[in-house]
């Protein structure tokens, strides 16, 4: 869907008004004007998404050198790709020449990539390789001519990449959560299945609905019944308790219930951040199963089922839960100013076969569910934003803090950030 701004008042003098409302109004939700201004959404993509660090996917995407993915974000283009020293790299799709796309396949296997246009062609790590004929150019600099690179990092298996080349390093955001995200070995997982769910919503919508579960109760059922977490603490403090009391004996992992949270305004860095903590499931399920039973080999060093979960966070778009024996990977990328791609992996041992130590449609069934439960409430969400008669209500103080969190964060970063566009 393409941009296009709702807003018949779109001037910068128009973001710095709203700007100081919305902070004049503290604890209410984000104005009309915030999903509907083309002018918000630009300054968005370059002050909030492309110098944040966003997950792209699992090294097990790209076992072998020559593999490769795209990832799409707004409507650029980034080829991750593994070289042949193994080196996993992040090349823009923008050829040096005169900038078609390099890679129009969204996956697959090459010696090397050659642009469709006139054949340029690169190395897997972005070295122009051969120019035709632009050696009657003279003075024409191949070495020059290198596909552009975003950053990348590769933490537990999981690839990050960040646009912006002067961000600071997720390194430490991650070292922080280390023994919990260690423990299930990641890096040695597979991915079960990813889809790829489209909304037609702002990605604040998508991104403010995943950082509350108000909405748990009403609009995921088989969810509710299985995670504590859609209660009041007060309400669960009770199964809480009992987790936090078992958890370490029965996984044989000292410290698996850390409790850390620096994302958003908590966060070093305002593309950075990471958060984990481990909560209860109800009595009668182990993992995130229809029948509360196991689905898949337990993970990495866990050695039995505790009856809890692990909640994780990369950066302000990049989520993971991790049930004992599999992970859901959960992405939110803007790819218009109302269109959003959330994607899921589900990651399960690596050595793990399927049919044998799990179906996929028992593993997928609870995700699947619920996303396309949120798919539907976002959706209802974006139609109301966009009307006329929406005014914004008060977030709840508990069950919707990430949000207050979220919406303190963008307006800060969007704060400092109101005058000119930033320019590569
Ligand atoms: S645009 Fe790629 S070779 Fe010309
Ligand atoms: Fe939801």
């Amino acid at each position: 869907m393409q941009s296009i701004s709702l807003s018949s008042d779109d001037s910068r003098q128009q973001l710095s008004d709203m700007l100081s409302w919305q902070a004049r109004h503290t604890g209410l939700g984000l104005a009309a004007y915030f999903y509907q201004s083309n002018r918000v959404y630009q300054h968005e993509l370059e002050r909030l998404i492309f110098n944040s660090w966003i997950c792209a996917g699992h090294v097990s995407q790209i076992p072998k050198a020559g593999d490769y993915f795209l990832f799409d974000i707004d409507s650029e283009s980034i080829i991750i790709a593994r070289d042949a020293q193994q080196q996993v790299h992040a090349l823009l799709n923008n050829c040096r020449h005169r900038g078609s796309r390099v890679c129009t396949e969204p996956s697959g296997h090459r010696k090397s990539l050659v642009c469709p246009y006139h054949g340029w062609v690169y190395e897997l790590d972005g070295r122009l390789k051969s120019a035709r004929q632009m050696d009657m150019l003279s003075q024409f600099d191949q070495q020059s001519f290198g596909l552009k690179k975003a950053q990348l990092e590769i933490h537990h298996g999981l690839i990050f990449i960040n646009c912006d080349p002067s961000a600071p390093s997720l390194a430490s955001d991650v070292a922080a959560i280390q023994t919990p995200l260690a423990a299930h070995e990641l890096d040695n997982c597979k991915v079960a299945a990813v889809r790829n769910y489209s909304v037609d919503a702002n990605w604040k919508l998508a991104v403010e609905n995943y950082l509350e579960c108000y909405h748990c109760a009403t609009a995921h059922r088989s969810y509710a019944k299985m995670h504590t977490i859609k209660d009041l603490e007060v309400n669960v403090a009770e199964e809480q308790a009992k987790l936090e009391a078992r958890c370490e004996a029965r996984t044989g992992v000292p410290g698996i219930a850390q409790l850390h949270y620096k994302v958003y305004c908590h966060s070093n860095h305002p593309g950075g951040g990471t958060e984990c903590s481990r909560y209860a499931l109800y009595p009668g399920f182990v993992t995130g199963s229809k029948d509360g039973q196991a689905l898949a080999p337990l993970l990495g060093k866990l050695k039995d089922y505790d009856g809890g979960l692990a909640d994780f966070q990369f950066g302000p778009l990049s989520f993971l839960i991790v049930y004992p024996d599999h992970g859901v990977l959960y992405r939110f990328v803007p790819r218009g100013q109302n269109l959003t791609d959330m994607t899921l992996w589900w990651l399960v041992r690596g050595e793990a076969e399927e049919g044998k130590d799990y179906e996929l449609g028992k593993l997928t069934w609870l995700w699947e569910k619920t996303t396309q439960e949120d798919k539907t409430i976002i959706t209802h969400n974006s139609e109301g934003v966009n009307s006329r008669f929406y005014q914004p209500g008060p977030y709840h103080p508990e069950f919707e803090y990430a949000c207050l969190d979220f919406v303190a964060w963008y307006l800060n970063q969007m704060q400092t950030t109101a005058g000119e566009p930033h320019v590569q």
